[in-house]
């Protein structure tokens, strides 16, 4: 069973945006269903390095967008995006060196901060960008 299963809800209501997270949530998903199969670490590395790049895209697209229009809460909002890029690089460091497994506490983590962030922060840029025709 899949770890995130995507809901409309999720939606920010620009699709290259939608396009992005669900992006993420499958790569999260594809990371989930490697460890229950206890896929080797080549394969699980591979995973959690697509997904370290790939939230690094996603978060220079917003903050690109956020700037551009003047967001008001671009700095709070790259703040969550900065945290993040170090949580994710420090499991990915452990993981590579060998010192961290990941494990399902991980999963849970990622899954509940990107649901959280989201739904709040990512949702709450929806009428800026929607003002500015994205
Ligand atoms: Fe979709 Fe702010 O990350």
């Amino acid at each position: 069973m899949a770890l995130f299963t995507w809901k409309d809800e999720y939606s920010v209501g620009v699709q290259l945006i939608d396009t992005q997270h669900k992006k993420l949530v499958d790569l999260l998903n594809s990371l989930h269903e490697a460890m229950a199969q206890g896929k080797g670490q080549n394969i699980l590395g591979d995973i959690l390095n697509q997904l370290a790049l790939y939230t690094k895209t996603h978060f220079s697209t917003e903050e690109k967008y956020m700037q551009q229009f003047n967001y008001s809460n671009y700095t709070e909002h790259k703040k969550e995006h900065d945290d993040l890029i170090a949580q994710v690089t420090e499991i990915k460091t452990k993981y590579d060196s060998g010192q961290g497994l990941l494990t399902l506490k991980t999963m849970s983590f990622l899954k509940d901060w990107l649901t959280k962030h989201i739904l709040g922060s990512d949702k709450a840029y929806a009428p800026c960008f929607k003002e500015n025709k994205l």
